[in-house]
């Protein structure tokens, strides 16, 4: 074998048709024969070098080449790949209004009052994915799976045509860029005729049919499914020399890489929403699909100065299209009961087509709502769906209505339970007040405890969970962690009888063991998964989060709301006073701390300690700010502490490692002093971020 490195055009050709013969022959050997003559290190090594050469000659690539076949290796899973910049998704606004908030938040959030200047581009409506290249060679592809750890694409990217293998001009050694797999119209037409020919699986739309050809373990399909990609973002660079989007998209492009032609440069709001429309009228005329416009702040200091919530950035957002809608017949208005009791009435649908996903069901919100727009069985209704919410019912035809019809009469009473449902006055929902009595809330929240976002265990998945909880194994959530002790109980007098689980129906040793195991994996969990899974009324993922950011650890956490510590709760940036309430109120609830003192008897709750910049001295540090700041905003500086690992805190105390004087700062500087605490100054503290 020649040294890659100096290795020339005539004999680079000819090791790769020596290549493409004997990695064929060692195919066929293995795969079509069982008789592998080959063994797998030396099988790869040859793949290896064979991707090798036709990175740095993507000219040579044969026909035949064994990068196109891919094995015929059914991969039992796609590999991980871990994402050191995590890929994020953008905040969705729906109107003009939203639009001009989005940017006064932006001008605030600077303290200015010039106009910003914003790149405004298609979003399309496809896959994302992260492609990264290593001193020019494209190494590794993946997925934006859960946005750190993403799917294995390398190959699938590999195969798509003109996807750059090699970038001949120079690029910073570590250089990911990201953007969006999707399928033409056509394409997905076309398909979408080929697989009814062949009475294969249709697609419902182009989204679906990019994801489905491009997550494909076999990577041979998803070269035949001919689909196409831009680049709009980056991931990790070793050097980013460019100051703005405008000037990476131009970089990329050059590099022969595909951006949307589309792509525009907006100085003011007017600019922005002129785009919006424009693109909204021309939309069906484009190739491909697009769901709204994005938004980014172009210059990338103030992106920096900007930064990022918990899952998107501030400096970007995705100004979407209107929804699509259709007409169908509503057959029966359902009422759910969820975890808090709350009753949602649900609209059963006549099966129809909306752009083309299958819509059976709409959400009817409320009571109000329904009385509002004076829905009732049996209505012709325009419903609407816009992206994967949930969809609407926003009108009824009432000149369609050929019969009378009767008055929808909400339920007063839990139709799962019989308590009496009650409204609140200023509340939009009914609840039922059965509480944990109510059968139907204690199996929703039950369900929710065990949910992926909080402990996440396999094996009691929601049909589980409601047999258990009728035949009375698991009533509260401290139940599930004495499942293993009561399924075949050491002490033959122990109270109760073994539950023998493995002898359900569809159950079995296995089964059983693997619960148990998955069961002690949850055992140690997240502060704020942990939070999250208490079921608290308004608290999402997202809450659960900045409740965990500021309080650090569950006992902490728990004794400020048992002293009903509201005002710190609504100092936190995202928790407003109703959720705040229903905190307190929650840890009122006698029912509840008993299950929590139960629980943290048996799990072990991981305090939370984010560093964001693991270099930065002032991780793990307490800072609190006083006075005026003038180089940034208050929440500009709080969000800079944050993003390098330290808390912040409202209060001066022993425990604090800073105080920020800004300009005539006045008590806490004077508490800092007396309890010798170090103060410094905006600029100091600035030094000290990275
Ligand atoms: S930028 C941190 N630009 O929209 C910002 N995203 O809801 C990263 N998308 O996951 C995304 N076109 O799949 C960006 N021009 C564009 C886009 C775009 C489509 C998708 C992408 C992303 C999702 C965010």
């Amino acid at each position: 074998m020649f040294d890659i490195k100096n290795i020339s055009e005539n004999e680079a050709k000819k090791e790769l048709e020596y290549l493409a013969k004997e990695i064929e022959k060692a195919d066929i050997a293995y795969y079509q024969n069982d008789e592998p003559y080959l063994d797998d290190a030396k099988y790869d090594e040859l793949r290896h070098r064979n991707r090798a050469l036709e990175a740095k000659f993507p000219h040579l690539i044969r026909d035949d080449s064994p990068s196109k076949r891919v094995g015929a290796k059914v991969k039992s899973e796609f590999k991980k790949v871990e994402l050191k910049v995590a890929m994020l998704s953008l905040a969705d606004i729906f109107s003009d209004v939203e639009l001009h908030d989005f940017i006064l938040g932006v001008k605030r959030f600077l303290n200015s009052s010039d106009d910003i200047e914003f790149t405004a581009e298609p979003k399309m409506d496809g896959l994302s994915f992260s492609a990264k290249y290593e001193n020019g060679v494209f190494v590794k592809g993946s997925t934006r799976g859960d946005g750190k750890i993403g799917e294995d694409i390398t190959e699938n990217l590999r195969v798509i045509k003109g996807f750059p293998l090699y970038l001949d001009k120079d690029v910073p050694d570590v250089f990911e860029v990201r953007g969006e797999v999707f399928m033409s119209k056509a394409q997905f037409l076309a398909l979408n005729e080929e697989n009814e020919i062949e009475k294969k699986k249709t697609f419902a739309n182009p989204r679906n049919a990019a994801a489905g050809s491009l997550r494909q373990l076999d990577a041979r399909i998803t070269e035949k499914r001919n689909l196409s990609f831009v680049v709009y973002t980056w991931g990790e660079v070793s050097n980013v020399f460019w100051k703005s989007q405008t000037e990476f998209l131009d970089f990329v492009k050059s590099l022969g890489f595909p951006v949307n032609p589309y792509n525009m440069v907006c100085k003011n709001e007017e600019e922005l929403l002129k785009s919006f429309n424009l693109l909204m009228e021309n939309r069906a005329n484009l190739p491909y699909d697009i769901d709204g416009i994005v938004y980014k702040v172009n210059d990338l200091e103030l992106q920096k100065r900007l930064g990022f919530l918990t899952r998107t950035p501030r400096w970007a957002v995705a100004h979407k299209f209107p929804a699509e809608k259709a007409i169908t017949r509503l057959n029966n208005i359902r009422i759910q009961v969820g975890r808090t009791g709350a009753l949602t009435p649900v609209a059963d649908l006549e099966p129809i087509n909306v752009g083309g996903v299958l819509v059976s069901h709409a959400t009817l919100h409320n009571e109000d709502e329904i009385k509002r727009k004076d829905i009732r069985i049996g209505d012709m209704v325009v419903i609407q769906r816009a992206g994967d919410v949930i969809p609407q019912v926003v009108e009824v035809l009432k000149e369609k209505r050929t019969k009378e019809l009767e008055e929808f009469v909400f339920p007063t009473i839990c139709p799962e339970c019989g308590a009496h449902a009650i409204r609140e006055e200023d509340e939009a929902v009914r609840r039922c007040t059965g509480g944990l009595t109510c059968p139907q809330q204690a199996v929703e929240r039950l369900k929710h405890f065990v949910s992926r976002d909080a402990f996440n265990i396999e094996g009691l998945g929601d049909k589980v969970i409601e047999d258990f909880y009728k035949e009375g194994i698991i009533k509260t959530p401290y139940d599930i962690f004495t499942l293993e002790e009561r399924n075949r109980p050491l002490d033959l007098f122990s109270e109760g009888q073994a539950l023998n689980l493995e002898k359900r129906d569809g159950w079995g040793l296995k089964s059983v063991s693997n619960l148990f195991e998955a069961i002690n994996k949850a055992k140690k969990i997240s502060l704020q998964k942990f939070i999250y899974a208490l079921g608290i009324r308004q608290v999402g993922t997202a809450s659960a989060y900045l409740i965990a950011k500021h309080y650090h650890n569950f006992n902490v956490f728990m004794n400020a709301m048992r002293d009903k510590d509201i005002a710190l709760l609504i100092s936190i940036d995202g928790i407003g006073p109703q959720m705040a309430l229903d905190i307190v109120e929650f840890f009122e609830e006698e029912h509840n701390i008993e299950v929590i003192n139960k629980l943290i008897k048996v799990v072990d709750i991981d305090d939370f300690y984010e560093v964001i910049a693991e270099n930065s001295v002032l991780a793990g540090k307490t800072i609190v700010f006083t006075g005026t700041l003038v180089k940034f905003t208050r929440n500009e500086a709080k969000s800079k502490a944050i993003s390098n690992g330290a808390k912040v805190s409202g209060s001066v105390s022993s425990a604090t490692d800073f105080v920020v004087a800004g300009e005539s700062a006045g008590s806490k500087l004077k508490k800092a002093m007396e309890l010798g605490v170090k103060v410094i100054s905006e600029d100091e503290f600035i030094e000290m971020t990275v």
